[in-house]
Protein backbone atom coordinates (compact mmCIF):
# COMPACT_ATOMS: atom_id res chain seq x y z
CA UNK A 1 0.00 0.00 0.00
CA UNK A 2 1.14 3.47 -0.73
CA UNK A 3 0.27 6.96 -0.39
CA UNK A 4 1.40 9.90 -2.24
CA UNK A 5 2.16 13.42 -0.21
CA UNK A 6 3.97 15.85 -1.21
CA UNK A 7 6.58 16.50 1.66
CA UNK A 8 7.43 19.89 2.79
CA UNK A 9 10.97 20.75 1.51
CA UNK A 10 13.69 21.91 3.53
CA UNK A 11 15.00 25.63 3.09
CA UNK A 12 17.05 28.05 4.95
CA UNK A 13 14.51 29.35 7.42
CA UNK A 14 14.04 26.24 8.72
CA UNK A 15 17.98 25.11 9.46
CA UNK A 16 17.66 28.49 11.19
CA UNK A 17 14.34 27.89 13.03
CA UNK A 18 16.00 24.59 14.23
CA UNK A 19 19.05 25.89 15.28
CA UNK A 20 17.49 28.75 17.54
CA UNK A 21 15.28 25.84 18.48
CA UNK A 22 18.32 23.68 20.15
CA UNK A 23 19.96 26.57 20.96
CA UNK A 24 17.46 27.95 23.70
CA UNK A 25 17.13 24.08 25.02
CA UNK A 26 20.91 23.82 25.33
CA UNK A 27 20.69 27.43 27.12
CA UNK A 28 17.50 26.43 29.30
CA UNK A 29 19.50 23.17 30.83
CA UNK A 30 22.82 24.92 31.32
CA UNK A 31 21.05 28.00 33.11
CA UNK A 32 19.06 25.13 35.22
CA UNK A 33 21.78 23.25 36.20
CA UNK A 34 24.97 24.82 36.15
CA UNK A 35 24.00 28.97 36.39
CA UNK A 36 20.96 28.58 38.03
CA UNK A 37 20.50 25.63 39.93
CA UNK A 38 19.63 27.07 43.07
CA UNK A 39 16.97 29.75 41.62
CA UNK A 40 15.37 27.25 39.64
CA UNK A 41 15.44 24.00 41.32
CA UNK A 42 14.15 22.45 44.76
CA UNK A 43 15.91 23.62 47.74
CA UNK A 44 16.39 20.30 48.95
CA UNK A 45 19.59 18.63 48.12
CA UNK A 46 19.09 15.97 44.93
CA UNK A 47 21.75 13.63 43.38
CA UNK A 48 22.30 14.20 39.48
CA UNK A 49 20.01 11.99 38.08
CA UNK A 50 16.98 13.71 39.80
CA UNK A 51 18.73 17.25 38.96
CA UNK A 52 18.75 16.13 34.97
CA UNK A 53 14.81 14.74 35.32
CA UNK A 54 14.16 18.17 36.80
CA UNK A 55 16.15 20.19 34.17
CA UNK A 56 14.40 18.26 31.19
CA UNK A 57 10.97 18.02 32.62
CA UNK A 58 10.68 21.99 33.14
CA UNK A 59 12.39 22.43 29.43
CA UNK A 60 9.76 19.92 27.96
CA UNK A 61 7.00 22.07 30.02
CA UNK A 62 8.39 25.47 28.94
CA UNK A 63 8.49 24.09 25.28
CA UNK A 64 4.92 22.72 25.38
CA UNK A 65 3.75 26.29 26.60
CA UNK A 66 5.55 28.31 23.68
CA UNK A 67 4.21 25.87 21.04
CA UNK A 68 0.82 26.08 22.43
CA UNK A 69 1.48 29.64 22.40
CA UNK A 70 2.40 30.19 18.87
CA UNK A 71 -1.17 29.75 17.53
CA UNK A 72 -3.10 32.49 19.38
CA UNK A 73 -0.06 34.54 19.00
CA UNK A 74 -0.15 34.57 15.41
CA UNK A 75 -4.38 34.86 15.08
CA UNK A 76 -4.02 38.31 17.01
CA UNK A 77 -0.81 39.50 15.35
CA UNK A 78 0.26 38.45 11.53
CA UNK A 79 4.37 39.52 13.44
CA UNK A 80 4.17 36.45 14.94
CA UNK A 81 3.32 34.39 11.68
CA UNK A 82 6.84 32.94 10.58
CA UNK A 83 6.45 30.62 14.06
CA UNK A 84 3.95 28.86 12.67
CA UNK A 85 6.31 27.90 9.99
CA UNK A 86 7.64 24.99 11.56
CA UNK A 87 6.26 24.40 14.98
CA UNK A 88 6.15 20.64 14.22
CA UNK A 89 10.04 20.38 14.40
CA UNK A 90 9.26 22.08 17.72
CA UNK A 91 6.61 19.74 18.53
CA UNK A 92 9.28 16.81 17.96
CA UNK A 93 12.48 18.48 19.87
CA UNK A 94 9.37 18.72 23.23
CA UNK A 95 8.90 15.05 22.83
CA UNK A 96 12.73 13.77 22.63
CA UNK A 97 13.21 16.33 25.86
CA UNK A 98 10.27 14.87 27.51
CA UNK A 99 11.45 11.56 26.78
CA UNK A 100 14.65 12.02 28.34
CA UNK A 101 13.02 13.29 31.15
CA UNK A 102 10.41 10.47 32.22
CA UNK A 103 14.14 7.93 31.49
CA UNK A 104 15.95 9.81 34.09
CA UNK A 105 12.85 9.46 36.45
CA UNK A 106 12.32 5.58 35.29
CA UNK A 107 16.43 5.13 35.67
CA UNK A 108 16.32 6.30 39.02
CA UNK A 109 12.68 6.16 40.95
CA UNK A 110 12.12 2.55 39.29
CA UNK A 111 15.17 0.74 38.39
CA UNK A 112 15.65 -0.96 41.60
CA UNK A 113 11.73 -2.37 41.77
CA UNK A 114 10.69 -6.18 41.70
CA UNK A 115 9.07 -5.49 38.69
CA UNK A 116 9.90 -4.26 35.45
CA UNK A 117 10.43 -0.76 36.14
CA UNK A 118 7.69 0.36 33.49
CA UNK A 119 5.07 -1.22 34.77
CA UNK A 120 6.69 -0.16 37.99
CA UNK A 121 5.73 3.46 36.84
CA UNK A 122 1.89 2.58 36.51
CA UNK A 123 1.53 0.25 39.47
CA UNK A 124 4.13 1.49 42.23
CA UNK A 125 1.58 3.83 43.65
CA UNK A 126 -2.07 3.47 43.15
CA UNK A 127 -3.37 5.95 45.92
CA UNK A 128 -6.03 7.29 43.47
CA UNK A 129 -8.28 8.41 46.24
CA UNK A 130 -5.91 10.71 47.96
CA UNK A 131 -4.80 14.22 46.97
CA UNK A 132 -1.84 14.23 48.43
CA UNK A 133 0.51 11.44 47.48
CA UNK A 134 -1.49 11.09 44.28
CA UNK A 135 0.52 9.16 41.76
CA UNK A 136 0.90 12.15 39.48
CA UNK A 137 3.07 10.72 37.84
CA UNK A 138 0.21 9.00 35.50
CA UNK A 139 -0.41 12.49 33.99
CA UNK A 140 3.39 12.15 32.85
CA UNK A 141 2.72 8.64 31.13
CA UNK A 142 -0.50 9.92 29.55
CA UNK A 143 1.43 13.54 28.08
CA UNK A 144 4.10 11.26 26.92
CA UNK A 145 2.22 8.83 25.36
CA UNK A 146 0.37 11.55 23.31
CA UNK A 147 3.90 13.61 22.47
CA UNK A 148 4.76 10.22 20.74
CA UNK A 149 1.94 9.85 19.13
CA UNK A 150 2.14 13.35 17.87
CA UNK A 151 5.56 13.19 16.84
CA UNK A 152 4.92 10.68 14.96
CA UNK A 153 2.78 11.32 12.49
CA UNK A 154 3.58 14.96 12.31
CA UNK A 155 5.34 13.91 8.51
CA UNK A 156 3.01 14.55 5.79
CA UNK A 157 2.74 11.40 4.77
CA UNK A 158 0.40 10.64 7.82
CA UNK A 159 -1.17 13.63 7.26
CA UNK A 160 -2.34 12.54 3.27
CA UNK A 161 -2.43 9.18 5.05
CA UNK A 162 -4.75 9.84 7.95
CA UNK A 163 -6.19 13.39 5.72
CA UNK A 164 -6.38 16.85 7.06
CA UNK A 165 -8.88 16.59 9.28
CA UNK A 166 -8.35 13.52 10.96
CA UNK A 167 -4.96 14.06 11.10
CA UNK A 168 -6.10 17.60 12.71
CA UNK A 169 -8.58 16.09 15.76
CA UNK A 170 -5.87 13.84 16.09
CA UNK A 171 -3.53 16.30 16.95
CA UNK A 172 -5.56 18.41 18.47
CA UNK A 173 -4.91 15.84 21.66
CA UNK A 174 -2.27 18.17 22.57
CA UNK A 175 -4.56 20.14 24.55
CA UNK A 176 -5.73 17.22 26.81
CA UNK A 177 -1.70 16.52 26.67
CA UNK A 178 -0.79 19.92 28.12
CA UNK A 179 -3.57 19.36 30.75
CA UNK A 180 -1.60 16.74 32.04
CA UNK A 181 1.30 18.10 32.10
CA UNK A 182 -0.30 21.07 34.35
CA UNK A 183 -2.12 18.03 36.41
CA UNK A 184 1.31 16.23 36.88
CA UNK A 185 3.35 19.39 37.75
CA UNK A 186 0.30 20.64 40.41
CA UNK A 187 -0.26 17.04 42.04
CA UNK A 188 3.19 16.12 42.39
CA UNK A 189 6.25 18.98 42.11
CA UNK A 190 4.47 22.06 43.35
CA UNK A 191 3.45 20.58 46.69
CA UNK A 192 6.92 19.31 47.65
CA UNK A 193 8.49 23.05 46.65
CA UNK A 194 10.77 24.86 48.61
CA UNK A 195 12.10 27.50 45.87
CA UNK A 196 9.34 29.76 44.87
CA UNK A 197 11.11 30.07 40.81
CA UNK A 198 9.72 26.90 39.12
CA UNK A 199 6.01 28.03 40.93
CA UNK A 200 6.26 31.24 39.26
CA UNK A 201 7.44 30.07 35.51
CA UNK A 202 4.93 27.31 36.01
CA UNK A 203 1.86 29.56 36.73
CA UNK A 204 2.76 32.32 34.31
CA UNK A 205 2.75 29.46 31.29
CA UNK A 206 -0.08 27.67 32.24
CA UNK A 207 -1.82 30.85 32.37
CA UNK A 208 -0.22 32.44 29.42
CA UNK A 209 -1.47 29.74 27.37
CA UNK A 210 -5.29 29.93 28.86
CA UNK A 211 -5.13 33.76 28.38
CA UNK A 212 -3.97 33.59 24.69
CA UNK A 213 -6.12 31.24 23.41
CA UNK A 214 -9.30 33.35 25.18
CA UNK A 215 -8.36 36.40 23.91
CA UNK A 216 -7.37 34.99 19.94
CA UNK A 217 -10.74 33.51 20.56
CA UNK A 218 -12.71 36.69 21.20
CA UNK A 219 -10.98 38.61 18.48
CA UNK A 220 -11.87 36.15 16.16
CA UNK A 221 -15.58 35.93 17.12
CA UNK A 222 -15.31 39.97 16.88
CA UNK A 223 -14.19 40.41 13.67
CA UNK A 224 -16.32 37.42 12.06
CA UNK A 225 -19.29 39.53 13.73
CA UNK A 226 -18.38 42.78 12.27
CA UNK A 227 -17.75 41.54 8.98
CA UNK A 228 -20.99 38.88 8.73
CA UNK A 229 -23.48 39.73 5.95
CA UNK A 230 -26.42 38.32 4.58
CA UNK A 231 -25.76 39.13 0.84
CA UNK A 232 -25.90 36.38 -1.61
CA UNK A 233 -25.21 38.89 -4.02
CA UNK A 234 -22.19 40.83 -4.86
CA UNK A 235 -19.99 41.53 -1.50
CA UNK A 236 -18.65 44.86 -0.97
CA UNK A 237 -14.45 43.91 0.35
CA UNK A 238 -12.78 47.52 0.54
CA UNK A 239 -11.40 50.21 -1.74
CA UNK A 240 -8.85 49.98 -4.04
CA UNK A 241 -6.91 52.74 -2.22
CA UNK A 242 -7.22 50.37 1.59
CA UNK A 243 -4.85 47.74 -0.18
CA UNK A 244 -1.15 47.08 -0.54
CA UNK A 245 0.17 45.42 -3.43
CA UNK A 246 1.62 42.66 -2.81
CA UNK A 247 -0.92 41.61 0.00
CA UNK A 248 -4.59 40.52 0.34
CA UNK A 249 -7.67 41.71 2.24
CA UNK A 250 -9.46 39.09 3.60
CA UNK A 251 -13.32 38.89 3.88
CA UNK A 252 -15.57 36.54 5.52
CA UNK A 253 -18.94 35.67 3.31
CA UNK A 254 -22.11 35.08 4.31
CA UNK A 255 -21.97 31.09 4.05
CA UNK A 256 -18.44 30.94 6.89
CA UNK A 257 -15.97 30.85 4.13
CA UNK A 258 -13.11 33.71 4.13
CA UNK A 259 -12.18 35.26 0.99
CA UNK A 260 -8.57 36.78 -0.18
CA UNK A 261 -8.41 39.39 -2.51
CA UNK A 262 -5.08 40.68 -3.30
CA UNK A 263 -3.58 43.49 -5.67
CA UNK A 264 -0.68 42.23 -7.75
CA UNK A 265 0.84 44.06 -10.06
CA UNK A 266 -1.91 46.51 -9.90
CA UNK A 267 -4.62 43.36 -10.65
CA UNK A 268 -7.31 42.69 -8.43
CA UNK A 269 -7.25 38.76 -8.05
CA UNK A 270 -9.23 36.96 -5.50
CA UNK A 271 -9.03 33.17 -4.14
CA UNK A 272 -10.16 31.04 -1.23
CA UNK A 273 -8.42 31.99 2.00
CA UNK A 274 -7.98 28.06 3.21
CA UNK A 275 -4.70 26.65 2.16
CA UNK A 276 -5.28 23.06 0.52
CA UNK A 277 -2.69 21.70 2.57
CA UNK A 278 -4.19 22.11 6.27
CA UNK A 279 -6.47 25.40 5.87
CA UNK A 280 -3.75 27.92 6.58
CA UNK A 281 -4.87 31.38 5.98
CA UNK A 282 -3.85 32.58 2.61
CA UNK A 283 -4.41 36.25 2.37
CA UNK A 284 -1.99 36.38 5.16
CA UNK A 285 0.79 35.22 2.59
CA UNK A 286 2.53 37.67 0.25
CA UNK A 287 2.20 37.86 -3.63
CA UNK A 288 5.11 37.55 -5.35
CA UNK A 289 4.66 36.93 -9.23
CA UNK A 290 1.69 36.34 -9.22
CA UNK A 291 2.48 33.56 -6.54
CA UNK A 292 1.15 33.59 -2.79
CA UNK A 293 3.39 31.80 -0.17
CA UNK A 294 1.07 30.16 2.55
CA UNK A 295 2.34 31.42 5.81
CA UNK A 296 2.09 28.08 7.42
CA UNK A 297 4.29 25.86 5.72
CA UNK A 298 5.16 27.31 2.43
CA UNK A 299 2.88 25.58 -0.32
CA UNK A 300 2.28 28.13 -2.99
CA UNK A 301 -0.92 29.20 -5.39
CA UNK A 302 -1.32 31.41 -8.66
CA UNK A 303 -3.70 34.06 -7.05
CA UNK A 304 -5.65 34.13 -10.69
CA UNK A 305 -5.77 30.12 -11.07
CA UNK A 306 -5.97 29.22 -7.38
CA UNK A 307 -2.91 26.44 -8.60
CA UNK A 308 0.13 25.41 -7.11
CA UNK A 309 2.80 25.73 -9.54
CA UNK A 310 3.95 22.48 -11.07
CA UNK A 311 4.99 19.69 -10.31
CA UNK A 312 2.76 20.36 -7.34
CA UNK A 313 -0.91 20.16 -8.05
CA UNK A 314 -2.57 21.57 -4.87
CA UNK A 315 -6.20 23.65 -6.27
CA UNK A 316 -8.07 26.03 -4.52
CA UNK A 317 -11.23 27.99 -5.32
CA UNK A 318 -11.06 31.24 -7.33
CA UNK A 319 -13.34 34.49 -6.96
CA UNK A 320 -14.87 36.78 -9.47
CA UNK A 321 -14.18 40.46 -8.87
CA UNK A 322 -15.66 43.58 -10.15
CA UNK A 323 -14.78 47.09 -9.14
CA UNK A 324 -17.57 49.62 -8.34
CA UNK A 325 -16.46 52.72 -9.22
CA UNK A 326 -13.28 52.85 -6.38
CA UNK A 327 -14.93 49.57 -4.54
CA UNK A 328 -13.87 46.36 -4.58
CA UNK A 329 -16.48 43.37 -5.08
CA UNK A 330 -16.58 39.53 -4.76
CA UNK A 331 -18.89 37.04 -5.86
CA UNK A 332 -19.51 34.80 -2.70
CA UNK A 333 -20.01 31.82 -5.12
CA UNK A 334 -16.67 30.35 -5.48
CA UNK A 335 -15.33 28.87 -8.91
CA UNK A 336 -14.22 25.28 -8.91
CA UNK A 337 -10.55 24.94 -7.62
CA UNK A 338 -8.12 25.89 -9.90
CA UNK A 339 -10.39 28.17 -12.68
CA UNK A 340 -8.26 30.84 -13.77
CA UNK A 341 -9.96 34.25 -13.62
CA UNK A 342 -8.48 37.27 -15.55
CA UNK A 343 -7.05 39.95 -13.25
CA UNK A 344 -8.74 43.01 -13.01
CA UNK A 345 -6.73 46.29 -13.71
CA UNK A 346 -7.06 48.76 -11.03
CA UNK A 347 -7.07 52.48 -12.59
CA UNK A 348 -4.69 54.47 -10.20
CA UNK A 349 -3.78 52.35 -8.20
CA UNK A 350 -3.52 54.54 -4.94
CA UNK A 351 -0.73 52.60 -2.31
CA UNK A 352 2.23 50.12 -2.90
CA UNK A 353 3.66 50.34 -6.46
C1 LIG B 1 6.54 8.62 31.70
C2 LIG B 1 6.23 9.89 31.88
C3 LIG B 1 6.64 10.72 33.08
C4 LIG B 1 6.99 10.35 34.36
C5 LIG B 1 7.06 8.94 34.95
C6 LIG B 1 7.30 11.56 35.09
C7 LIG B 1 7.69 11.63 36.43
C8 LIG B 1 8.11 12.75 37.10
C9 LIG B 1 8.60 12.77 38.43
C10 LIG B 1 8.74 11.57 39.37
C11 LIG B 1 8.93 14.07 38.72
C12 LIG B 1 9.48 14.61 40.02
C13 LIG B 1 10.99 14.58 39.99
C14 LIG B 1 11.52 15.07 41.35
O1 LIG B 1 11.51 16.28 41.54
O2 LIG B 1 11.92 14.23 42.14
C15 LIG B 1 8.61 14.88 37.56
C16 LIG B 1 8.79 16.23 37.46
C17 LIG B 1 8.40 17.00 36.37
N1 LIG B 1 7.85 16.54 35.20
FE1 LIG B 1 7.51 14.59 34.74
N2 LIG B 1 7.14 12.64 34.25
C18 LIG B 1 6.73 12.16 33.01
C19 LIG B 1 6.43 12.92 31.88
C20 LIG B 1 6.47 14.31 31.84
C21 LIG B 1 6.14 15.11 30.66
C22 LIG B 1 5.66 14.53 29.33
C23 LIG B 1 6.32 16.42 31.02
C24 LIG B 1 6.13 17.70 30.21
C25 LIG B 1 5.97 17.78 28.91
C26 LIG B 1 6.78 16.46 32.40
C27 LIG B 1 7.07 17.61 33.11
C28 LIG B 1 7.61 17.64 34.38
C29 LIG B 1 8.00 18.84 35.07
C30 LIG B 1 7.86 20.26 34.52
C31 LIG B 1 8.51 18.45 36.32
C32 LIG B 1 9.03 19.37 37.39
C33 LIG B 1 10.48 19.72 37.22
C34 LIG B 1 10.98 20.51 38.42
O3 LIG B 1 10.81 20.04 39.53
O4 LIG B 1 11.54 21.58 38.22
N3 LIG B 1 6.85 15.16 32.87
N4 LIG B 1 8.12 14.04 36.57
S1 LIG C 1 1.15 25.05 3.57
FE1 LIG C 1 0.38 23.95 5.26
S2 LIG C 1 -1.47 24.99 5.61
FE2 LIG C 1 -0.70 25.99 3.91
Amino acid sequence: MSVKYIPVQWNNNKYIYDAVMLAGVVLFLYVFLYAAPAALNHERAVNPQIHNARAFGACAFVMLTVILCIGPLARLNPRFLPLLYNRRHFGVMTTFVAITHASYVVDWYFAFSSSNKYEAVLFANTSYGQLAGFPFEIFGVFALFVLIILAATSHDFWLKFLSPPVWKRLHYLIYPAYLAVVAHVSLGILQDQQNHSFTVIFIAGAGAVGALHLAAALSERRQDKAQKTRQTDWVDVCTTSEMTDGFAKIKLLANGERVAVYLTDGKLSAISNACAHQNGPLGEGRVIDCLVTCPWHGFQYDVTSGRSPAPFTETVPTYNLRLDGARVLVDPKANPPGTYVEPIAVPNPMKGL
